[in-house]
């Protein structure tokens, strides 16, 4: 199962295997991570579900889309490598891929 780290804010680290088909989000709420809120419950709408990519996890995912990248572009703390966890489907090939998970609400 493809296996995703989640850098948390509080400077540890989450080691979880999310099914193919799940989003980021989806394996964070889950497992009562910290940092992802998930207010929208995943429809691209509340950006409580921010995360940092490196190259590496950016090439994998692919492009965000234009309502993504217009909330991106609002949200506090974004930076080039910002995504919404809730946009970021997990497919089996993915091997591990590693996040970093942005403060509560920012
Ligand atoms: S969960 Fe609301 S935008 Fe991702």
């Amino acid at each position: 199962m493809p296996t995703v780290v989640y850098h948390l804010p509080d400077g540890s680290n989450s080691v979880v295997e999310v099914p193919a088909g799940q989003s980021v989000m989806d394996g964070s709420v889950r497992n009562n991570l910290p940092g992802i809120i998930a207010e929208c419950g995943g429809s691209c709408s509340c950006a409580t579900c921010h995360v940092y990519l490196g190259e590496d996890a950016a090439q994998c995912f692919g492009e965000p889309s234009m309502e993504e990248r217009d909330l991106l572009e609002y949200l506090e703390g974004a930076s080039p490598g910002s995504r919404l966890a809730c946009q970021l489907i997990v497919r089996a090939e993915m091997g591990i891929v590693e996040v970093t998970v942005a403060q509560s609400g920012g």
